[in-house]
């Protein structure tokens, strides 16, 4: 069983804008607190060199990266998530570098970026604008590193409840093979691998750009 797929588009845009102030709490529930730690499990996988966190949502990912040393740029279409995320890197005492753009149409010159990291992105990460957007930005063999989706921890009952949530709410259910396809389309070489942090464990697709898709300017 799903919700009319109106409703769900209804309900994540409500929490991607109007409702953004509960989206943390959200995403604690719905991962029985271990949201952070999934996305954090992007960090072995950045390659040295300017990153974009594409759709950062409240900026928390951001917040962790800031702390470990790197300076993100982050990109979300929402203003709603932008003004939180913008709040949360301020206390941490950074100059947020946010930018307020689609993903199918990204505002950055051909090889800005070594990394691109998505975190539990919408279905808009699979559209082939977006990954020839990504592909376009990225330097040649740079990274393309998406948390497609975390592991739950064995709770049983808490387990279950939320996988049925989880079914409820999906609009498009696409198999691994077929993102697969869709990401080489776009000119990367990819695979998908689990990952591990603080004990959470993530499924993560890492994706090489091809060199020949962009050669520099004379
Ligand atoms: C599920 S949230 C993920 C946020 C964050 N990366 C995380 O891990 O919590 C999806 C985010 O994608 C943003 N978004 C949706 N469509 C977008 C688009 N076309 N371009 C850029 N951002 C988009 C939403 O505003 C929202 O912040």
């Amino acid at each position: 069983m799903t919700l009319p797929k109106w409703l769900i588009r209804l309900i994540f845009r409500l929490l991607y804008y109007e409702m953004a102030w509960a989206y943390d709490v959200v995403a604690w529930l719905v991962s029985f607190g271990q949201w952070a730690a999934w996305r954090r499990t992007v960090v072995p996988y950045l390659r040295e060199g300017p990153l974009l966190d594409l759709a950062h949502g409240t900026g928390g990912l951001m917040a962790d990266l800031v702390q470990m040393g790197w300076m993100p740029v982050g990109l979300d279409l929402s203003p709603y998530m932008g003004r939180i995320a913008r709040r949360k890197l301020l206390r941490k005492g950074v100059t947020p570098r946010l930018v307020r753009a689609r993903a199918q149409h990204l505002p950055f010159r051909d090889g800005s970026f070594a990394t691109i990291v998505m975190t539990f992105p919408a279905e808009f990460a699979l559209e082939r604008q977006t990954l020839m957007e990504a592909a376009r930005v990225l330097q040649p063999y740079g990274r393309l590193v998406i948390v497609a989706m975390g592991y739950m921890r064995p709770v049983p009952l808490v387990r279950q409840l939320i996988q049925w949530a989880y079914a409820l709410t999906t609009v498009h259910k696409v198999s691994e093979g077929d993102v697969l396809t869709r990401i080489r389309a776009a000119g990367f070489a990819v695979h998908w691998e689990d990952a591990q942090s603080d004990g959470a464990r993530a499924r993560l697709l890492i994706a090489t750009r091809d060199a020949q898709l962009w050669s520099p300017p004379d």
